[in-house]
């Protein structure tokens, strides 16, 4: 197994804040041991204080009428995340990801590629929801943005699946429509590694035209195959 699906407790937190005081020592022990359970436990502690931080965010109007901050979740050290676009109603007023009819949808293509919540990490470009899941503005984008680039930062996925326009357009850096970014893994980075990409359409949108159906299927299949290909290297 390469990655930890499970919080390992054996470690005392106080050993972690000596250790964590010395970049040196750390940089070294998270090259060497890529997904180690140290690394683990010192992710969850960076994205708990990125999740207060966000949880109290002024960034944008959208801050003024959300029920909830949906942070995202689940695992700490994943090698793959997700990133959709923003939280819809029942997002919104549980604080989880992809808990309504497009969650059902993105739960079914993850049973496809054979992945778990637990193995993989959800987030959203934007983290509260657009009044009558109307698409994010501009202004919004840019407030909220940074906040997915350091949970990537921090999380250190080696793939991350762009939901739909607005995260494959923002992790690209680009404005190529979504039908001619899907379906191909392409090379990005972040401040501190690289990582695969791969756009994809978002889940919602086979909801209303079940003709993207089969090419969300395709590019689930993809990932699965691209992770097992990883795997055996
Ligand atoms: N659509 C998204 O993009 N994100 C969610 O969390 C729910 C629906």
């Amino acid at each position: 197994m390469s990655w930890f699906p499970h919080s390992p407790d054996f470690l005392g937190r106080n050993f972690l804040s000596i250790i964590s005081t010395n970049s040196h020592y750390i940089g070294a022990i998270i090259e060497l041991h890529e997904k180690c359970e140290i690394c683990y436990i010192l992710s969850m502690d960076k994205l708990e204080e990125l999740k207060q931080t966000i949880e109290v965010c002024r960034r944008c109007p959208l801050s003024e009428t959300r029920n909830k901050v949906v942070f995202g979740g689940s695992n700490p050290t994943a090698r793959v995340l997700l990133a959709g676009e923003a939280p819809g109603k029942n997002e919104d007023l549980s604080g989880e990801p992809f808990v309504g009819a497009a969650g059902k949808k993105l739960q079914a293509l993850l049973d496809k590629a054979q992945l778990t919540r637990d193995e993989i990490f959800i987030a959203n470009i934007v983290k509260c929801r657009p009044p009558k899941n109307r698409n994010p503005k501009p202004n919004e984008l840019r407030a909220c943005s940074p906040y997915l680039a350091e949970q990537i930062k921090i999380i250190q996925p080696k793939i991350v699946v762009t939901l739909g326009t607005f995260a494959s357009q923002f992790i690209l850096q680009t404005k190529e429509p979504i039908t001619s970014l899907r379906g191909r893994i392409v090379e990005a980075s972040s401040s501190e590694r690289p990582f695969a990409v791969l756009p994809v359409f978002h889940p919602a949108a086979a909801i209303y035209d079940p003709s993207k159906q089969p090419f969300l299927e395709k590019d689930f299949e993809l990932l699965r195959t691209w992770l097992d290909e990883r795997e055996q290297q």
